[in-house]
């Protein structure tokens, strides 16, 4: 076990940074940072500085990532650890950032003992893992590990704000996108520290878990169009109103997930045009997300939803489209790393309790390149997504005495 009073330094540390990252917000009243915004560019530039300070070298990749180096006694592949610096709107503190700053303040520990590791490790603080702003998701990640269609750079935010675009404003190239690929042989494997965002580590009594793997998620875009129309004039049997067409289609979506087993789906932004109190709604876009453990249960789910869609569509008379905006496949991590960091679990002196993650986190991207691993951290209530996402310093502290035993008995042996 670690020393106490070491341990309470670094959980105070660890939140005075992320009390700083709280502070880098669009709005004062709550916490949103998307991707490639100035407030993501401030993050950024703060995360570089304690980066630099903790002996660090640092740079800012192609898609906007942040990296820095910590140079090991050999110059062999890199133990890559990291989350993502962006938020959801009105999001929690912790969601992401725990995950850099973490291994940032186990790297500056580190450094003031003037320690070396036998290998090098990289701090990441990814772009884009929420998808808040564009349509995909994972693009820092999924940039490093080379599996990003450059036809996505032109996908468009709401205000019509392409990818590539919002890239050159942030002071990235986006034709140089594939400068951001890695190659596998320059990783050893990336490891990712992640609030639960659940409630079993707090039933548990724990405060940490290892993840055994990470749920699969879809996200489309459906487009209901009907007939807009005066909302005085038109009587109700002639109407095509995509609005009512496509609470339906959300009410269904609920009923079909709610009656599967293993398999969430969520409807959470929908726009109704016109949009005036006294016109018919015309045209109107919701988004879909949909997830489970099994690919299976999703695509079962997934058939099942359209279909009921089209019924829909045809009984009032509306047209329905839907277009997948991004897709990926249940993940497993890694036998090899993960027995490593369950043996930091374990030698920190905590239960070893292994759970799944039906959150989406970069590591799934990631494993598509290396051996992946994942540390979840208890919070509280289970709450995340939310501005009352809370964990206690202690159990950060907790999350850092395993990161640095990870780092320091870590066998680069396969
Ligand atoms: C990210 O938090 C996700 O799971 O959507
Ligand atoms: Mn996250
Ligand atoms: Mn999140």
């Amino acid at each position: 076990m670690a020393n106490i009073d070491q341990s309470a330094a670094t959980g105070t540390r660890i939140f005075k940074y992320i009390d700083a990252l709280a502070q880098i917000s669009e709005s004062p009243e709550n916490l949103t940072r998307v991707s490639f915004s100035a407030e993501h560019k401030r993050a950024n530039s703060l995360v570089a500085q304690w980066m630099t300070a903790a002996g660090m070298s640092v740079r800012t990749d192609s898609i906007g990532n942040i990296i820095g180096r910590y140079e090991g006694e050999s110059d062999g592949p890199a133990l890559m650890i990291g989350s993502h610096l962006d938020t959801v709107r009105n999001g929690g503190r912790y969601d992401g950032m725990l995950g850099v700053v973490l291994p940032l303040v186990c790297i500056e520990l580190l450094h003031e003992k003037k320690q070396r590791l036998p290998y090098p490790v990289e701090i990441v603080g990814f772009c884009d893992e929420e998808g808040v702003r564009f349509p995909s998701t994972l693009l820092g990640s999924r940039a490093i590990a080379g599996t990003i269609d450059e036809a996505v750079l032109q996908d468009r935010d709401a205000s019509g704000i392409t990818i590539a675009e919002a890239l050159k404003g942030f002071g990235c190239d986006p034709t140089a996108l594939a400068t951001a690929r890695r190659k596998a042989e320059e990783l050893l494997g990336f490891v990712e520290v992640h609030i639960e965002q659940g409630p079993v580590l707090e039933r548990e009594d724990l405060p940490v878990g290892l993840v055994t793997a990470i749920s699969g998620a879809s996200r489309y875009r459906v487009k209901v169009t009907g007939s807009a129309g005066h909302a005085g004039t038109v009587p109700m049997g002639l109407r095509q109103d995509a609005l009512v067409a496509a609470s339906e289609c959300i009410v269904d979506i609920e009923h079909i997930c709610t009656n599967m087993a293993h398999v969430v789906g969520t409807v959470g932004m929908i726009t109704a045009l016109p949009g005036a109190g006294n016109v018919i709604p015309g045209d109107v876009e919701f988004s879909l997300d949909l997830r489970s453990s099994q690919d299976t249960y999703r695509d079962n789910a997934e058939a099942r939803i359209f279909a009921s869609l089209a019924e829909i569509s045809k009984r009032r008379q509306v047209t329905i489209q839907h277009e997948r905006t991004y897709q990926a496949a249940s993940t497993s991590c890694d036998s090899w790393l993960s027995d490593q960091l369950g043996s930091a679990i374990s030698s920190s002196g905590y239960r070893l309790h292994s759970l799944p993650s039906g959150a989406g986190h970069d590591a799934m991207a990631l494993a598509k390149l290396t051996p992946v691993a994942m540390l979840f951290v208890r919070c509280k209530n289970g709450l995340s997504h939310h501005p009352d996402e809370s964990i206690t310093q202690e159990d950060a502290a907790a999350a850092a005495t395993v990161i640095m035993n990870l780092l320091t008995r870590f066998d680069t042996n396969v």
